[in-house]
């Protein structure tokens, strides 16, 4: 798919507030500097698209960015980050649970994993509350720009073997990706595309 256009639509913290477009949308969630925005930026080639940082708890705000006027990008606050309250870095921020439980046109979610680190109790943990709830998803694995493809593959098998012990009979679907590298820009941007297609078929 080509990105023609690519806009900031609405920042806010409630999911009332969100655009009410009948359109598909797909949103990016991780912990704090996973590469959330980054991502964004990379697949859109608007590298100034979505605010980045390399301090955590950049993105607050649930943030919309419409793409060739017929889907939306939604780049939202990380979880995990140490500066909240234990509370909120354990669960999340309420508007978030409320986006992803109230969002009638969330066609899909990725879930943003640093392909260097072992399997977090939280990114599990969040996976299984989107099961739970029926919210669709796929994971990316980001940063491969800073690890071996060897690395890369030990690290993978190492989250499909803990993923299919625990929650999940099968892995999820997946992508690697890497914003610096510009990896992985197709292969979500089709996977986006095939959705889209899917459900203008409905
Ligand atoms: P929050 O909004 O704070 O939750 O973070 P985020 O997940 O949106 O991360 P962001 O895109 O702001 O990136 C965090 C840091 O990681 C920045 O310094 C980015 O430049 C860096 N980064 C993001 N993606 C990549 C990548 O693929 N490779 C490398 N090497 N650095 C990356
Ligand atoms: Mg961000």
């Amino acid at each position: 798919m080509k990105i023609k256009t690519a806009s900031f639509i609405i920042s806010n913290t409630d999911v009332n507030k969100c655009p009410k477009d009948a359109i598909p949308e797909y949103a990016f969630i991780g912990r704090s500097n996973v590469g959330k925005s980054s991502l964004i930026n990379m697949i859109t080639d608007h590298s100034r698209l979505a605010k980045t940082s390399g301090t955590p708890g950049k993105t607050q705000l649930i943030n919309h960015f419409k793409i060739n006027n017929e889907w939306f990008l939604v780049d939202l606050p990380g979880y995990g980050y140490a500066r909240v309250s234990k509370k909120l870095r354990s669960g999340f921020q309420g508007f978030i649970k409320d986006y992803f439980e109230q969002r009638q046109q969330l066609a899909c979610t990725f879930v943003l994993i640093d392909c260097r680190h072992e399997p977090q109790k939280i990114d599990l943990e969040f996976m299984e509350y989107l099961g739970e709830n029926g919210i669709p998803f796929s994971i990316v694995f980001t940063k491969t720009d800073k690890i071996k493809l060897s690395e890369l593959n030990k690290n993978i098998a190492f989250y499909k073997r803990k993923m299919t012990q625990g929650a999940w009979e099968e892995m999820p679907k997946y992508f690697i990706s890497s914003a610096s590298a510009s990896e992985g820009k197709k292969e979500i941007l089709d996977y986006i595309d095939q959705i889209n297609v899917d459900l203008s078929k409905l």
